[in-house]
């Protein structure tokens, strides 16, 4: 069997990393790639979907971190920095604790899912709650990298988009080829950004034939590629993508104009409608956030753009552990209360309607 020895060693030669190199890892990458029949089934499409929530710290942003802290530590940082709405925290503060150096982290106060928060202070993060949103928190990120000594590992750091570019390099290596389409959720547009070049490279090198049409998904109350225009007070439920002006914006557009792409927006309820979907029916477990891509392939079925057969994969970028709360709950709102019962085998099986086989 080959052990995973995670994305920097993986893909040494296209990283540039030699023997000599800092190599700060946790294993990350190497992901599934998994068949989704229910999805294919409904839309008519041939649709897999790129599990990120199998990373080390439940989120594709290890893929990018590994680098990050790689070439922080080459360079003799002492102490990284970053804004966040949770999963770059949580990345960050383990990376960081590998490494054996200090991450400071700037999160929205009372915005970020508790599983995150849990993250960023076990691993011993600086935490620092900020009364403002995510794109307040970025902004003083940079101007404390720029003036102090601590080294900013956002996705504005060209270092991350080069670790996250490699889940499509590993997309490709799976299907034969890249996909017709690729559906992903978008905040700051990095990942969007890193898929678009990990794809360019491929189909350089001869590995694959085309560019995926690059489909990224905003949540309605935090749409600004979509509206283009600044949203001042984002909101949404998928609180990792509650973001109003995005780091990499203009290089998405760009990416959308190389691959015939397109943003869409989503509205909360059937975010959380695709979240469960997925889970219920396919077996995998998302935050909101990521079940944005699922979302936004019905909504493109349902327009009726994708054509029979399409190859399509959905990254769902984020572990549904991280978030739980929204997974007990009715699609009314109202609170899931799991059956209870007597510790009496007649009772369960009463309940589950058994009959007693012969
Ligand atoms: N999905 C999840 C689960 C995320 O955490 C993020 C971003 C995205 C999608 C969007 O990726 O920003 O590259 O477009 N989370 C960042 C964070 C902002 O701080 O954890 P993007």
């Amino acid at each position: 069997a080959h052990l995973w020895r995670g994305v920097l060693r993986e893909y040494a030669d296209r990283l540039g990393v030699t023997d000599a190199s800092t190599v700060v890892t946790l294993g990350e990458g190497g992901t599934p790639l998994l068949p989704a029949p229910a999805l294919s089934r409904r839309t008519g499409a041939d649709v897999w979907v790129k599990y990120e929530g199998m990373n080390p710290t439940g989120s594709f942003k290890d893929r990018g971190m590994t680098v990050a802290l790689s070439r922080a530590v080459e360079q003799g940082a002492k102490a990284v920095i970053c804004a966040s709405t949770g999963n770059t925290s949580a990345s960050a503060a383990a990376y960081a604790a590998h490494a054996g150096i200090t991450a400071a982290v700037l999160v929205p106060e009372g915005k970020i899912a508790m599983g995150k928060l849990s993250q960023a202070v076990a691993h011993d993060g600086r935490l620092i709650q900020v009364r403002g949103n995510f794109d307040d928190c970025l902004e003083i990120a940079r101007e404390l990298a720029a003036n102090y000594p601590v080294h900013l590992v956002n996705s504005v750091n060209p270092d991350r988009i080069e670790g996250q570019k490699t889940a499509a390099y590993e997309i490709v290596e799976v299907l034969g080829d890249a996909p017709d389409f690729h559906f992903i959720p978008v905040g700051n547009a990095g990942n969007y950004t890193a898929y678009t070049r990990g794809y360019r490279e491929e189909a350089e090198r001869g590995a694959s034939t085309r560019l995926p049409r690059m489909f990224g998904f905003q949540a309605e109350g935090s749409a600004p590629i979509v509206r283009g225009e600044v949203v001042t007070s984002p909101e949404t439920v998928a609180s990792a993508i509650r973001i109003g002006n995005p780091a990499s914006w203009h290089l998405a557009l760009q990416a959308r104009d190389a691959t015939n792409g397109w943003f869409g927006a989503i509205d909360d309820t059937r975010i959380l409608a695709a979240q469960k979907l997925l889970a219920a029916e396919v077996g995998i477990f998302v935050e909101p956030a990521s079940a944005i891509s699922v979302a936004g392939l019905l909504d493109r079925a349902e327009a009726g753009i994708i054509p029979a057969g399409a190859r399509i994969v959905l990254t769902v970028t984020g572990h549904g552990l991280k978030d739980p709360q929204w997974a007990l709950r009715n699609a009314d709102g109202s609170e899931v209360h799991p059956m209870v019962v007597d510790a009496d085998t007649h009772e369960v099986a009463e309940v589950l309607a058994l009959s007693r086989t012969e």
